[in-house]
């Protein structure tokens, strides 16, 4: 029954798709097709150069637009990397990190996710922390201990007041971009085992407030079944928010 008190949050991750004039394109399709929709957050997070335009098609709306990765320092020599001040002064305020994507091809660890975790925070955004374990993980019957780790790991020296800007995105790796999504009973099950990790670091109260969203395949299709579940508060989504007309389903069922 907490499940009617956190907020929804219904994400989309466009990873390296859709360049500045593809955005307003597809922004300005989609705004009316979400407008009044107010059962969830709407969140589309989009490549560094393509945000601006994004925003600017999504004045006046209630779609927010986010960043898909921040670095951990506030400045200085790293070349080819955004800090966390820099996407603030663009009006960004969510970002995602952690993305199993950057784990796999970009060398991110628990430690570096960590890092960028806490700038972010300390800059006033909300996380979309990613998080899930790999397809071997999951046959060997460690996913609570895979996902508990990580959960701690990642959110190390994050204050109680904090987590209040935590969005968790439970993200199997074995079902992002593969067609192969969760039951929606595995979905429930692991994102309460990411509960019960938050409620040993920071109490049950904490933990029953944080929205835990669910990632890896979520279309138009499955998206009323893994949403339904008590410990799914939402879902970060990949392929199916590049296609307006099933990005709306997605927000339908999510309560609209
Ligand atoms: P997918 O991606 O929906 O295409 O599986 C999800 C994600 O990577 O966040």
């Amino acid at each position: 029954m907490n499940k009617a008190k956190r907020k929804v949050v219904i994400a989309g991750n466009w990873k390296m798709n859709f360049t500045p004039s593809e955005a307003d394109k597809f922004i300005r399709e989609i705004k009316p097709m979400l407008a009044g929709k107010s059962g969830c957050e709407i969140v589309f997070c989009a490549p560094y150069v393509t945000i601006a335009a994004a925003q600017k098609a999504a004045e006046g709306s209630n779609i927010n637009i986010g960043a898909e990765n921040v670095h951990f320092a506030e400045k200085g020599a790293y070349t080819g990397e955004v800090s966390a001040a820099m996407l603030k002064e663009c009006g960004v305020q969510y970002v995602i990190i952690g993305h199993s994507e950057r784990r796999q091809y970009f060398a991110e660890t628990d430690a570096t996710v960590n890092a960028r975790v806490k700038a972010a925070l300390a800059a006033g955004m909300t996380v979309i922390l990613c998080l899930g374990e790999v397809k071997e993980q999951r046959l060997s019957g460690i996913t609570r201990e895979v996902v508990s780790m990580q959960t701690k790991l990642d959110l190390e020296g994050v204050t109680a007041e904090q987590m209040k800007n935590v969005i968790i995105a439970y993200e199997p790796v074995w079902a992002i971009g593969t067609g192969l999504t969760a039951t929606p009973e595995q979905a429930d099950e692991t994102c309460g085992q990411i509960r019960d990790a938050l409620a040993e670091i920071y109490g049950r109260e904490i933990a029953d407030g944080t929205t835990i969203q669910y990632g890896g395949s979520m279309n138009e299709k499955n998206a009323a079944e893994l949403l339904a579940k008590e410990n799914v508060d939402g879902g970060l989504i990949g392929g199916a928010s590049l296609v307006p007309e099933k990005f709306k389903v997605i927000v339908e069922a999510a309560g609209n």
